[in-house]
């Protein structure tokens, strides 16, 4: 199978510079590389914990989607959806909150946050924090899993919530997959690259620190009164200038080759004033996203274009939701009354656990190796000089799982593993 990467945006805002170099630019270049599956979409679900604006929300949902497909987002590639339209996802979401642990949950950073927030303000600790907000996670878990992607792109607040994603998955798996991986456990995927661009100030870019250089938003006179608005040092122009730490320079470098950074950097050296730069800037960024931002206005006229874009996407995404949702029904047995098959197979599945085999080889080595319950291999070990020191690994891991550094080799995917061990500690 392919390699599944998806990520959605929260639809609370408009998208400024940060959000497209740091985000939407390198997920598009992903998504066209060979062997990738991609799914992004509009957290729309999301945008309703910090919002209840209803124009507010609709408004962002329709400019994040215009903006996606301007910056060059193939909608034949990728399957690009909004979050709402798949009423798979709240329905998987709920499945997921019945093997998620409260307590999981008390520790989520954004609970947390408001907890704070709340007792410092001398309030009691709940008084801010919706259900919305309280079971987030588990939301975010439905979006990852509905589709069993394999890699997250986030930024690093995010990589907790990835965290509980593989927990959630791992429980349910183990109660219900009966020796199989219902879901792939993800990973995170924390690129430098999302965190670097500095705004106006210097400081990170971001709509809390109001330092933003706006995307599409305002046109091409808003850039260049943002760019205007950069803090530089105060040499004049003639003076040589250190590019290094200035964010003006960065900011130049995301949207510059190599040798144009080179040649920026030598220009300011040899006195090139900061006025005259930022003109440098504005036309450099200008030239990658001002045929954009034509695309983009189009789009933003044209909300019937855009809404047919996203009805395919959606249809795309439910002939892989809908399916799978009915297979995790049954799992968990919401099964059709005359759906007697289904039951008899269960019971014989789960019967049929996975083993692990000890024997010894030519070479007078002592090995062991755990089947599934289909008869897959899953592990092999390496040899051991002794039979004992087999067989206490074995014990090792049908107790605490796949260990760090157990002397195996791992000969399918963890996920597969995972669920294969865990049956054992119900024995
Ligand atoms: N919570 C994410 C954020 O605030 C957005 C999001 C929602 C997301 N669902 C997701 C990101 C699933 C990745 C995968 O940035």
């Amino acid at each position: 199978m392919s390699h599944r990467v998806l990520t959605g945006i929260t639809t609370t805002g408009t998208l400024h510079l940060g959000n497209y170099v740091g985000a939407i630019r390198p997920a598009i270049e992903a998504s066209r590389a060979p062997g990738v599956e991609s799914f992004f979409f509009m957290a729309d679900f999301h945008a309703l914990i910090k919002c209840d604006e209803p124009d507010r929300i609709a408004r962002s949902s329709r400019a994040i989607a215009a903006t996606w497909l301007a910056a060059g987002l193939d909608p034949q590639r990728v399957t690009f959806y909004r979050q709402s339209d798949i009423p798979e996802i709240p329905e998987l979401t709920w499945l997921l909150n019945c093997v998620t642990a409260k307590g999981q949950m008390n520790r989520a950073h954004a609970y947390k946050a408001a907890v704070d927030a709340a007792v410092a303000a001398g309030e009691e600790p709940d008084a801010n924090v919706t259900m919305g907000l309280f079971s987030y996670p588990v939301l975010m878990a439905a979006d990852i899993l509905m589709f069993n992607a394999h890699r997250v792109p986030v930024g690093k607040d995010q990589v907790q919530h990835i965290e509980m994603t593989r927990d959630i998955a791992q429980r349910f798996n183990h109660l219900f997959g009966q020796g199989e991986a219902l879901f792939t456990l993800p990973e995170a995927q924390v690129d430098a690259e999302m965190e670097l661009l500095p705004g106006l100030d210097g400081r990170k870019m971001s709509k809390s620190y109001d330092n933003v250089i706006p995307l599409f938003e305002g046109g091409a006179q808003a850039l260049k009164d943002a760019v205007a608005r950069i803090v530089t040092d105060s040499r004049l122009p003639g003076e040589p200038k250190e590019p290094e730490g200035q964010a003006l320079v960065t900011l130049y470098d995301a949207f510059a080759t190599p040798e144009q950074r080179a040649a920026f950097r030598a220009a300011l050296r040899g006195g090139l004033g900061w006025g005259e730069a930022k003109q440098q800037l504005v036309a450099q960024i200008e030239g990658q996203i001002g045929p954009m931002r034509a695309r983009y206005d189009e789009l933003m006229a044209h909300p019937e274009q855009l809404e047919a874009i996203l009805q395919a996407g959606a249809a795309r995404a439910r002939a892989i939701a809908g399916p799978f949702l009915q297979r995790l029904r049954a799992a968990v047995g919401l099964r059709p009354y005359t759906s007697t098959a289904a039951t008899a197979v269960a019971k014989t599945a789960k019967a049929a656990l996975p083993v692990f085999k000890q024997y010894r080889e030519a070479d007078g080595k002592f090995y062991f190796k755990l089947l599934s319950a289909g008869g897959e291999l899953l592990l092999q070990s390496q040899g051991f000089e002794q039979g004992r020191e087999a067989g206490q690994w074995v014990a090792r891991l049908k107790r605490e799982g796949l260990v760090a550094g157990a002397p195996v080799q791992r000969e399918t995917d963890e996920a597969a593993i995972a669920a294969a061990l865990a049956a054992f500690q119900d024995e």
